[in-house]
């Protein structure tokens, strides 16, 4: 036996040491917390180069230092015949979370998963929207590989011959724990590349670690306030009478509405699309736009990047195109400074620079029978592989600039993201249905460093309409999708009251979303996020169990894991239970300290699972003790730079609270040259009266609040 162990170990030492790939990473604190580090020869186009992600470095500089939050010797990278493989080290105890916009699980422990651009098919299988190769450990730090290629990750599946912490051999003749999953002590991970820039975020809690990632990509976006208002996409063959119509409808019915969203028709041709107006159905643009401006609406239009060969671009940008085109559209190389010109100098003319606030940038992210193969070319250079893991990224990047050079804010929707493109003023859709799933891609999404959107298209009944509609007002775009169905949020006439009062309570909260999203920015927490980040929660398993009691059915007894996938912390104080339909009751998990219903104030629980039978006119949501909500009246469009609006300031609980209220012109850019203010506010009780305070406006910065008054809710 001992002369085994020495053979083996002498072969081990063999193998260690003619293994010449091996390398040493020499990692560098290239920001307060992050440490970057390069394996072999990493390729000069990545992910935050084609976002042109810019760190926000006094956001990171604010956060302080961390500790090195791994020991250096565990991670190995070495680059063998091309290709890059690289392992992090994994305790027993550990979870996982992040890898991308995933729909079906939150835990990502025990998956293996290949990082693939593509639109959602209902697997969780690593092609996704946002396929972002960055995770985050239970144990309080995060990996971000900076690559743009397909990434494959198994993320604690791979049991190595010669790991330090082996998995017990098991008989399955005898042993009913016998489990298909040994255990495994590391993250393992393929890059189809000769060399990768690595990041690695320091904690110590997890929500540090996706703070850092986000501060890298430059903070989350801060949209304008009318983006966080309430928006209603119209069906795709609207004329512009039709939308007036619409609009019209939203205000005699006193429906919010801030932004309506044109969907194909509003193109001469769609798919491939011509970039120019209909002259039948919206004869006018410049006149129509500018006049639902005038209503304060602001129009948003729909459109994918091929380029129909009657574009009046066709012919002058395609050299600068795709070997490949896309519903014989030509896809324009937009990694090239030529096509951009071409391009968005289409996007702009007649459309940005006649007062179109923003874009739906449709169908970037897949299916591959539609989109360009992995054997197409681009005069760039950049492979197919890389063209289509950084297309959102590109798009979303160019169409911000174009914004950004009017100073103006936009807020829009896309298909397509990765990593790198967290301070894109864009939210993720798709068509994919599943109110379950959207929520657990709610979730997800604050791991990813995107916003996703649970958009509410039709329904086939009134419950489930309502349901609907709660959770999307509970989210980073409120819209109703009616581009093929023609819904109204007063489609189902017996919830059109209750669906009207959950869009006024949208606009009640524009206070407290726009500070939530300040903080996204400025401070990186990500406004709508996973309860493990929340303290006080724990890692949300509620089981795993082996299951060998029926082979025929499940011969390698999979383990099921049961885990908290729907609810989730919308802000620094609201923990939001969102219904299905069909339930009339529901349980929620409640963290430590104490928690107080939304609407009653009434005291609800302590680090407990409660259950809660709702009623169909609200969402369960939940505020923690000495929480604070900072409420406006419920106006039917956001207050435009300048106007100024009452302030409630809703208190719950009884510990002292404290928040703090971001402030700014709402619509342009100046932020960035410091002109904003976070006004602080606190609360106390003083033997059960409120006591409020809230700092002064800022001189010379913008301020729209006029009369402020506190609300204690707990009584
Ligand atoms: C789909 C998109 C829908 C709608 C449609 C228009 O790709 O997901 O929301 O915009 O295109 O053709």
């Amino acid at each position: 036996m001992k002369i085994l162990r020495y053979l083996f170990t002498s072969l081990a030492v063999v193998y260690l040491s003619t293994n010449a790939n091996a390398q040493t990473i020499k990692w560098a604190e290239v920001e307060p917390g992050i440490w970057k580090a390069s394996i072999g020869k990493p390729e000069t186009y990545d992910l935050l180069k084609a976002a042109g992600a810019v760190p926000y470095h006094a956001g990171l500089v604010e956060m302080g230092k961390a500790a090195f939050p791994l020991p250096p010797a565990d991670i190995d990278a070495k680059v063998v015949d091309g290709k890059t493989y690289l392992r992090f080290p994994l305790t027993r105890s550990e979870q996982l979370y992040g890898f991308g916009l995933n729909f079906q699980t939150v835990q990502q422990r025990g998956k293996i998963l290949t990082l693939h651009v593509d639109t959602y098919d209902g697997r969780d299988n690593g092609s996704t929207h946002a396929p972002t190769p960055f995770y985050v450990s239970s144990a309080g730090y995060g990996v971000f590989i900076n690559c743009a290629r397909y990434i494959t990750v198994y993320a604690g599946t791979g049991v190595r011959l010669d790991s330090k912490t082996p998995a017990v051999v098991q008989d399955r003749n005898t042993d009913d724990t016998w489990n298909a999953q040994p255990y495994s002590d590391a993250v393992e991970i393929l890059v189809p590349a000769a060399g990768v820039e690595l990041y690695l975020f320091g904690g110590p809690t997890m929500l540090d670690a996706v703070r850092r990632y986000n501060l890298l990509n430059g903070g989350g976006c801060l949209p304008p306030r009318w983006g966080l208002g309430f928006t209603q996409r119209v069906h795709r063959l609207t004329t512009a009478a039709g939308v007036a119509e619409e609009a019209k409808a939203f205000e005699d019915r006193g429906y919010p509405l801030d932004f309506i969203g044109l969907e194909p028709g509003w193109q001469s041709k769609s798919y491939p699309c011509t970039f120019e107006w209909d002259k039948t159905r919206f004869p006018n643009p410049q006149a129509f736009v500018q006049g639902m401006l005038a209503k304060h609406i602001r129009i948003n239009l729909w459109t994918n990047p091929y380029i129909s060969p009657e574009s009046p671009i066709y012919k002058q940008i395609k050299p600068f195109t795709g070997s490949h085109t896309v519903w014989n559209g030509a896809v324009a190389d937009i990694s090239m400074p030529e096509a951009r010109k071409i391009y968005f100098g289409e996007w702009e003319k007649g459309k940005i620079d006649i007062g179109v606030s923003g874009f739906k940038i449709d169908e970037a992210d897949g299916n591959n029978f539609w989109l360009w193969p992995d054997v197409a070319t681009f005069p760039s250079g950049h492979s197919a592989e890389q063209m289509r893991q950084t297309y959102g990224l590109l798009m979303q990047h160019n169409v911000t600039n174009s914004y950004h050079q009017l100073n103006r804010r936009t807020y829009g929707l896309v298909r397509a993201s990765n990593g790198g493109g967290a301070s894109f003023p864009f939210v993720i859709y798709n068509d994919y249905y599943d109110h379950r799933d959207f929520v657990t891609a709610l979730i997800n999404s604050g791991f990813a460093g995107v916003l996703w959107t649970p958009e509410v298209r039709e329904s086939a009944t009134a419950e489930e309409w309502v349901r609907r509609f709660q959770s999307n007002i509970f989210s980073p775009m409120a819209m109703i999708n009616a581009w093929a169905s023609g819904t109204k949020p007063w489609s189902f006439a017996e919830v059109a009251d209750d669906v009207k009062q959950m869009a006024l309570l949208r606009m009640q909260m524009m206070p407290y979303w726009y500070s939530e999203f300040a903080k996204y920015h400025f401070k990186g927490i990500p406004p709508f996020r996973a309860m493990n980040l929340e303290a006080g929660f724990g890692d949300g398993v509620i089981s795993t169990n082996v299951d060998n009691s029926n082979l025929q059915e499940n011969p390698y007894g999979k383990v099921t894991l049961q885990e908290v996938k729907d609810q989730y912390m919308a802000g620094e104080n609201l923990l939001v239970a969102p219904m299905f339909t069909g339930e009339k009751s529901r349980m929620v998990i409640l963290p430590h300290g104490k928690w107080f219903d939304f609407y009653t104030g009434k005291y609800v629980g302590d680090g407990e699972v409660i259950t809660v039978t709702p009623g169909l006119a609200t969402i369960p949501v939940f505020v923690k003790d000495g929480g604070i909500v900072p409420m406006m009246p419920a106006l039917l469009h956001a207050p435009a730079a300048g106007e100024k609006v009452d302030l409630e300031i809703r208190y719950y609980g009884e510990k002292p609270g404290h928040y703090t209220l971001y402030d700014d012109d709402g619509e342009t850019f100046e932020y960035e040259k410091g002109v904003y203010s976070f006004r602080e506010i606190s609360v106390v009780l003083d033997n059960g009266t409120i006591k409020g305070n809230i700092s002064a406006p800022v001189a010379g910065k913008p301020n729209n609040f006029a009369n402020i008054s506190f609300r204690k809710m707990t009584e």
